[in-house]
């Protein structure tokens, strides 16, 4: 047990400014410091620390605590964990108490495997370091592979002697519970016959991110096909494999600096960069990397260099992992390496300038790269190539960010030949049809997904304090302002006829839409500018932006000018939440209308029945409650009308 002095003054030394500051970038912001929250996903920072205080608060999720609290909050570290991290950070002495046996028996799970891994690491390194059989076998073959002392110590590397049981009989011995040596999967084997899990093996251990180890890797000595080349611990409390990035907690600090992260396939290949000064790199140990572990990419960088050995079928087999970084907004890049090395075997023959260079010179944009490879198998077999288009599109379609993407399309398209507009077409259906899929497991039914989501939106361009409804016919008035002059083509389907083209102005489409449903604006200045186009269509007049500018009513101008300069923030947004793609203003316009008028159409008939249901909860008398009643069931129907159009506008 840690003695109250002892927390008293780890307490008083771990500024909460500098514990957050290794995971959080924080910038100055008054009194306090600000950065971005990391314990839920955001754009702009909302989480607070106060020095001063000692505390820190996220502002959108509601988090908070002091520096300990932190800790175990963000690492997942139990109370003593914390306060241990903590102590080694700040060099403190901890002061044990010494514990009873019902304290050892009460101490978690976690904690014992730790203490039970710490060991084996320190065990294991002796061995390596101080033993006949570590120095003569194991320390000649890390030498043999050009691994300093520096490196060994510094990365923990260590030895399993080859003898049946030297570890588990050792650590029993020391007192260490057979139990959790069983489930470190450090100790295998019957009561009767206990061995070591890796005797004769060289030992990586693997730390989490404060730098305690939680796991193993053992390599043998020999090049045996018959066994595995590596042996690795089984998942355990303290270690899930699709959570951790080996060499993270040596690279996290020239992640943030250089920020980038270099990402190879195994745990020579980490050492090996180290060695040679490059220490932003960390592997996913040869499996292909997991969601958790972009996650804790994206906490020091958002951008990742993956570095390939030759092998093409093995690079081709990570397509499908490397889509899912660019899902979580990251930047790819990829370099792929000269036949026959890999960044272990490179960072031997090189030196840090020379692999520095040769990183950034073939360093390749990860769609770039797909691209080029796929386009080499397809040389000039059309049926290959429209198979590698439809599958680099499908890359394409994973990238939220819509400037980067239109980049990719119109790169795209010159490199394969095709119209913009095709490949836009293209997009489009796979968006459709990933939409679909994800909606798949939704439990809503058909007509109210959209809605449900749509409603959710605007929240995000709002103005402080403006209503549903205000946000809705800003919208409006914003696309009236614009594009009012503008002509957009309808297919016009009534029964029994053939589909009818029918061309008119955004004012036309607006303005008959809205006095045809008898809508008028909450907001007056709104009311006003939409009388000036009401005006303008109904005389027949050009429609044009600029007679409202010269108005004299100051709110009028003043609405003209801020609208204009918003010509498509406004709608940007719930057009990436729908994932719906368009390549041309005309075609963006015309959906823009279209939703637009039904969302502020369905509000509107939101606000009747809302109006209905309070004048019913002021207890009307009966008459009054039937009328009441059918209009009400009036609006609910409209209201099933409008959503169903509003889902086939965005699904369109
Ligand atoms: N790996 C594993 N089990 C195996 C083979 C590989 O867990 N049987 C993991 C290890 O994390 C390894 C990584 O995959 O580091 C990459 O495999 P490989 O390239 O074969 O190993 P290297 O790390 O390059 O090891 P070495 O250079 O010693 O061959
Ligand atoms: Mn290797």
């Amino acid at each position: 047990m840690i003695s109250q002095d002892t927390i008293a003054s780890i307490f008083d030394s771990a500024r909460v400014e500098e514990v957050v500051g290794d995971y959080v970038t924080l910038k100055k912001r008054g009194v306090n410091l600000i950065g971005n929250c990391p314990f839920h996903d955001e754009k702009s920072p909302s989480f607070t620390v106060s020095s001063t205080k000692g505390i820190y608060k996220c502002f959108g999720c509601g988090k908070a605590g002091n520096s300990v609290n932190f800790m175990m909050d963000h690492e997942q570290m139990t109370y003593p964990e914390a306060l241990r991290y903590l102590a080694n950070k700040y060099n403190i002495e901890i002061e044990e108490k010494e514990q009873s046996p019902e304290q050892m028996q009460a101490q978690s799970s976690r904690e014992s495997l730790q203490i039970v891994n710490s060991y084996a690491q320190k065990f294991f390194s002796n061995q390596l370091l101080n033993s006949d059989e570590g120095k003569s076998i194991a320390l000649s073959y890390f030498k043999e592979r050009g691994y300093s002392i520096e490196t060994i110590e510094k990365f923990h590397l260590g030895y399993n002697p080859s003898k049946w049981d030297s570890f588990t009989s050792s650590a029993i011995k020391e007192g260490y519970k057979e139990e959790y040596l069983l489930k470190a999967g450090l100790t295998k084997g019957e009561p009767s016959k206990r061995f070591d899990f890796f005797k004769g093996r060289v030992m990586f251990p693997i730390h989490n991110i404060t730098g305690r180890v939680i796991a193993f890797g053992g390599r043998i000595l020999t090049n045996d096909k018959k066994t595995a080349k590596y042996f690795n611990s089984p998942e355990t409390e303290l270690y899930n494999k699709s959570k951790v990035l080996y060499g993270l907690y040596f690279a996290k600090k020239d992640i943030v600096k250089l920020d980038n992260c270099l990402l190879v396939e195994g745990y020579t290949d980490v050492i090996s960069m180290h060695q040679r000064g490059i220490e932003n790199v960390v592997s996913s140990s040869g499996t292909s990397l997991t969601a958790d572990q972009i996650k804790l990419i994206k906490r020091y960088t958002p951008n990742i260099t993956i570095l390939f050995d030759g092998d093409v079928a093995g690079i081709k087999a990570s397509f499908r992992g490397i889509d899912m970084i660019l899902k979580e907004g990251l930047n790819v890049k990829v370099v792929l390496f000269p036949d026959g090395e890999d960044p272990d075997s490179f960072a031997k023959k090189m030196s840090k300038p020379e692999i520095d260079d040769f990183i950034s010179t073939n360093s390749k944009d990860f769609i770039r790269f797909k691209s080029d490879l796929l386009l080499d198998d397809a040389k000039n077999d059309p049926i290959k190539k429209a198979e590698l288009v439809k599958e680099i599109l499908s890359t394409v379609s994973v990238i939220t960010d819509e400037v980067k993407r239109s980049i990719y399309m119109s790169e795209c398209s010159s490199r394969f030949g095709i119209a913009e507009k095709a490949l836009y077409n293209e997009l489009n259906k796979i968006l459709r049809n990933n939409f679909k899929t994800e909606r798949r497991g939704n439990d809503y039914s058909r007509g109210e997904v959209e809605v449900f989501e749509y409603k959710e939106e605007p929240k995000a361009e709002r103005k402080y304090g403006e209503t549903d409804l205000e946000y809705l016919e800003k919208d409006l008035i914003r696309l009236l302002v614009n594009y009012g002059e503008k002509e957009v083509v309808f297919f016009q389907e009534s029964e029994g006829e053939e589909k009818e083209e029918v061309t008119i102005t955004v004012s036309d489409y607006i303005v008959h839409t809205l006095e045809n449903d008898e809508i008028k604006f909450s907001k007056s200045v709104y009311q006003k500018i939409f009388d000036h186009y009401s005006k303008l269509v109904h005389d027949e007049k050009p429609i044009e932006v600029r007679s409202l500018m010269l108005n004299p009513d100051v709110e009028i101008v003043e609405n003209v000018v801020s609208l204009s300069s918003q010509k498509y923030e406004l709608s940007e947004n719930w057009r990436v939440k729908h994932k719906i793609y368009v390549s041309t203003e005309d075609m963006n316009l015309k959906f823009a209308l279209e939703h637009s008028v039904l969302a502020l159409q369905l509000k509107k008939v939101e606000i009747n029945i809302q109006d209905i249901q309070n004048k019913l909860k002021a207890g009307p008398d009966d008459e009054e409650v039937e009328k009441l009643l059918s209009s009400q069931l009036t609006y609910i129907e409209l209201k099933k009308v409008i959503s169903d159009k509003l889902n086939r506008v965005i699904l369109k």
